[in-house]
């Protein structure tokens, strides 16, 4: 390089810097560029977010903040801590830190009709003693269809707040209590600000007479439509595999290892509240903005039903919209919150929802589409599940390609054949689905669809149990992948980076045909690191989780063998019986009449378990996974006494199963059902007491009605949880 070539230079803020320039400067020179570059670029990022504003091309923005990283990178001691380099990514992150929020994170209850906000409304009034004829006035938010996200910023300095409050962690919901870390990829976003404005600590001062040192800021992360379309254009010139809709790539790529992919992904980020301050929420939102956040411009405050009612068809219309009438990004309702601070104080939260808000869901988006053809997928017990692959049709922004059929009985009582013009539906999380089919749009030489007689994977003759049709090949190479990535998944033994490409990978070069051969992978080491794709980083840490998973739990280890009914909640039970103690030889050593005798385990299980037990294979494979090193996934005897149940609690004495989608994670229900005293199991039999079906129930409900178990849907467990008894239902 010559005297006068230039360097990276920022174009809008002051002129060009040459090479000779810089060698002249001196130290504080250095630092005043990099303090006013920094303060200069959050300033714009502010703008461009809050105001709406922007005040230089991002082309500007970007030559500055390359200007910054260069003078950082020469001059690491003079970087400021809430540098706006961190914009671009730091260095991946090893392992995934966990982090417990100060004040939890909490969901919300459901709402499907003006009826159900009506009654939330009135049970408000209520609970504060209110005369019935008043109406709390409510601020109503869009529900953004992301994931959320925890912001703690810490005064920099206790003893002078003016300095303000800087960016110090980010972190997932998690369950609520305890979410994932993930800082150097929420500071990629310019959405979030580094720093809060000065005015930060006045304001809060002028709001509560005092300062807090920490606040917890959130909101949520989302992707609109373009930048998710973006985003998988992107990943199919990888040749990668596509997100199936903007939350799933909004929640990957928020948790991807390496920041500075994360900062190539167009994430955006809305705040809406600030945890634990007695602000009212227009206020809070007001200040948000205030200080740097992005806050989703769309929101009012109603003051009567009408009002409410008003909104609601607002939005029920605007889904039916296309083009720029239409948002740019999913939301899946309206978040309709008390704004009077002291009512939501008093109001407080019940279970795992506050009382002071609720969230009223949208109807799902349906569209029509095309059967082009019937597949039939094996799973790792030879269950075989027919998938239908749908001629491309966009559900509310989201292109839709294929829909489970669920099973052989669903295909027959909806007729739904290749050819058929079909009516589908997505809503929330589920994957699509096929409602009914336009039989007026039939053509005229269709056929019912007939399942196959061979297993699609390795040929064998189906065999037809009960409801299901089953490949009972052992040796059937779908199942066996199938079986792998189960016991590898993360419910499972959690080996992270076996996932389903590998398996079949390793499965086709004949290294993995059984589950220990997961843990003779290492004899492969040399040939691992020249194979295609991997790296040898990739493979070092593939071993690693590998040998990590042999410190997993005995429930873990159980529910990854995949043995026919024993679910996550159902291996957990198990384990921890009394009888069983955390050793699954005692439980493979029980009769099935012993088995019944266990606690919440029906006919179904024990025979499963004795059947798994009894198998000479099974048992062999057992062995060759203790002699591994495997020996605590299966002996880990329990250091506290046998499992605690709650007494007295609404919901004791009584079983419950689970099934379909509900509003919120099925885990996540069942840990506020297990507080009151609820237990759980994972199949239907004449013990269950209730069974909460959500969306898409299948099999578990057809079970339910035959041996008639009362059914819960989502109205009835916003209820309970809302404080009624069963009895009351
Ligand atoms: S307020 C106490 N406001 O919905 C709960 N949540 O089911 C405070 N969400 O986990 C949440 N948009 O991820 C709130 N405008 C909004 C929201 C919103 C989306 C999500 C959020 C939360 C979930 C609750």
């Amino acid at each position: 390089m010559n005297g006068d070539v230039i360097l990276f230079s920022c174009p809008t803020l002051s002129s060009i810097v040459t090479f000779a320039d810089m060698q002249h400067k001196g130290r504080s020179q250095i630092r005043e560029r990099i303090e006013e570059l920094s303060f200069q670029l959050e300033a714009w990022a502010r703008a461009y977010h809050v105001s709406d504003e922007p005040v230089v091309s991002d082309q500007d923005y970007d030559a500055c903040l390359r200007e910054l990283i260069q003078l950082e990178t020469e001059h690491p001691d003079l970087r400021l801590p809430d540098s706006p380099s961190s914009r671009v990514g730091a260095a991946p992150r090893e392992n995934v830190e966990k982090h417990r929020h100060l004040i939890p994170m909490l969901s919300l209850a459901n709402a499907f009709s003006l009826e159900d906000v009506e009654s939330w409304a009135n049970r408000n009034l209520r609970f504060l003693k209110s005369p019935e004829d008043l109406f709390v006035p409510l601020v109503v938010e869009e529900k953004m269809d992301g994931l959320a996200l925890s912001l703690t910023y810490t005064l920099l300095d206790t003893t002078k707040p003016e300095k303000g409050y800087s960016l110090r962690l980010a972190t997932t919901r998690g369950d609520g209590t305890i979410g994932e870390i993930v800082t150097p990829n929420a500071k990629t976003l310019r959405e979030i600000p580094l720093k809060l404005a000065a005015s930060a600590s006045g304001t809060l001062k002028a709001a509560l007479g005092e300062i807090p040192s920490d606040l917890e800021i959130r909101g949520e992360i989302y992707m609109d439509h373009k930048g998710f379309e973006k985003l998988n254009e992107l990943l199919a010139g990888k040749g990668q595999k596509l997100a199936a809709n903007p939350r799933n790539a909004a929640a990957g790529s928020l948790r991807l290892l390496d920041s500075k992919l994360v900062a190539e992904r167009p994430l955006r980020f809305f705040a809406y509240q600030i945890a634990g301050l007695r602000i009212a929420q227009s206020e809070t939102l007001k200040l948000l903005s205030s200080w740097g956040f992005a806050v989703n411009p769309n929101w009012t405050i109603l003051k009567s039903f009408t009002e409410l009612e008003d909104r609601i068809h607002h939005y029920a219309s605007l889904r039916q919209q296309s083009g720029a009438a239409a948002l740019s990004y999913d939301i899946d309702g309206l978040v309709l919150k008390v704004d009077d601070p002291e009512k939501v104080a008093l109001l407080g939260s019940i279970a795992n929802s506050p009382r002071w808000a609720i969230a009223y869901k949208l109807p799902a988006i349906e569209a029509q589409s095309f059967v082009e053809s019937i597949e039939v997928q094996v799973g790792r017990t030879g269950q075989i599940t027919p998938v239908a692959w749908l001629r491309p049709t966009s559900v509310g922004g989201v292109v839709v390609s294929r829909a489970t059929l669920h099973n052989e009985e669903q295909i027959r009582l909806k007729d739904i054949r290749i050819g058929d013009t079909v009516w589908i539906r997505r809503a929330g999380e589920v994957i699509p689905e096929v409602i009914k089919v336009e039989t007026s749009l039939r053509p005229g030489n269709s056929v019912p669809y007939a399942m196959p007689e061979l297993c699609p994977a390795c040929r064998t003759k189906l065999v037809r149990e009960k409801s299901a049709l089953l490949c009972v090949n052992r040796l059937c190479p779908a199942k066996t992948v199938e079986r792998i990535r189960h016991f590898a998944s993360r419910h499972a033994m959690d080996i992270r980076g076996l996932g389903e490409q590998l398996v079949e990978r390793f499965w086709e070069l004949g290294w993995i045909k059984t589950l220990p051969d997961i843990y003779r992978l290492r004899d492969h080491e040399t040939e691992l690191k020249v194979l295609e794709g991997l790296g040898e980083k990739s493979v070092t840490k593939l071993l690693e989780a590998i040998e990590n998973s042999k410190k997993q739990t005995p429930e873990k280890f159980l529910f990854g063998l995949g043995i026919d009914l024993i679910g996550e909640t159902t291996a957990e039970d198990l384990v921890n019986q009394e009888r069983v103690n955390g050793d699954l030889e005692t439980l493979f050593a029980l009769s099935e009449e012993e088995l019944v005798e266990l606690d919440n385990v029906g006919p179904g299980i024990a025979q499963s378990l004795a059947k798994a037990a009894r198998d000479a294979h099974f048992r062999s494979e057992l062995d060759e996974l203790r002699e591994l090193g495997l020996e605590n996934c299966i002996k880990s005897p329990r250091d506290v006494g046998p499992r605690k149940t709650t007494e007295g609690g609404r919901l004791s004495g009584f079983t419950f199963v689970i099934t379909g989608t509900l509003d919120r994670s099925r885990d996540e229900i069942k840990k506020d059902l297990k507080a009151l005293g609820a237990t759980f199991t994972d199949s239907i039999s004449k013990n269950t007491n209730y069974l909460i079906a959500g969306e898409a129930a299948g099999s578990k409900l057809v079970k339910a009605q035959k041996l008639g178990v009362t059914i819960w849907g989502q109205t009835e467990l916003d209820r309970i949880l809302a404080g009624a008894s069963p009895s009351e239902l």
